[in-house]
C-alpha cells in the first residue's frame, strides 16, 4: 500500500517533494483548524483540538526550518541582475513564520485556559477569532509560498 509523503521522512526525495509535503499538511491542517472553529462552542472537541494544535505547532516548526535553512538560501543565491534583491521579500517571509508559530502558541494557551474552565462565551468568541486568525493568515502564507517560492525554487534548478 503506497504510503502519502511526509517531511518527516528519511529517504531523499528532493525538496521540491517535501515542499509539496509541507503545503498539503498545512492545508490539511488548516481544514481541521475551520472545522473546529465551526464548531464552536457546542460541538467542540477540546481534547482534539488540543491535540490538532500541538501537532499545527509541530508541523510549522518543521516546516519553517525546511524553508528557512534549505530553500531560503537557494533563493537568496538567485541573480540580482535577474531576480531583484530577494532579501526584503524573504526578510517578510521568515516574519510571518515565527508570527503563524507565535500564534499557534497562543491559541494552545487559550486552548487549556477553555478546557481548564467552564465554558464562557467570551471564551469561545476568543478562541473561534485565534482559530480564523491563524488559518487565514497559514493559508495566505502557503499561497505564497506556493505561487512564488516553490516556481522559482524549480527555476533555480533545486530537486
Ligand atoms: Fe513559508
Amino acid at each position: 500500500m503506497p504510503q502519502s509523503r511526509s517531511i518527516a521522512s528519511t529517504e531523499p526525495a528532493g525538496l521540491l517533494a517535501d515542499l509539496d509535503a509541507c503545503f498539503a499538511e498545512q492545508d490539511s491542517l488548516c481544514r481541521s483548524l475551520e472545522e473546529l472553529a465551526d464548531s464552536l462552542p457546542e460541538r467542540l472537541n477540546t481534547l482534539g483540538a488540543v491535540l490538532l494544535v500541538g501537532r499545527l505547532s509541530a508541523l510549522l516548526r518543521r516546516a519553517h526550518h525546511l524553508e528557512e535553512t534549505q530553500v531560503f538560501p537557494i533563493l537568496a543565491s538567485a541573480p540580482v541582475r535577474m531576480h531583484g534583491d530577494l532579501r526584503p521579500i524573504l526578510n517578510r517571509l521568515r516574519a510571518e513564520h515565527t508570527e503563524n508559530e507565535d500564534y499557534a502558541l497562543d491559541l494552545e494557551d487559550t486552548l487549556a485556559e477553555y478546557w481548564a474552565r467552564p465554558v464562557a462565551r467570551a471564551d469561545a468568541e476568543r478562541l473561534g477569532y485565534l482559530l480564523r486568525g491563524l488559518f487565514i493568515s497559514l493559508r495566505r502564507h502557503v499561497a505564497q509560498d506556493r505561487d512564488w517560492v516553490r516556481p522559482l525554487l524549480r527555476e533555480l534548478g533545486a530537486p
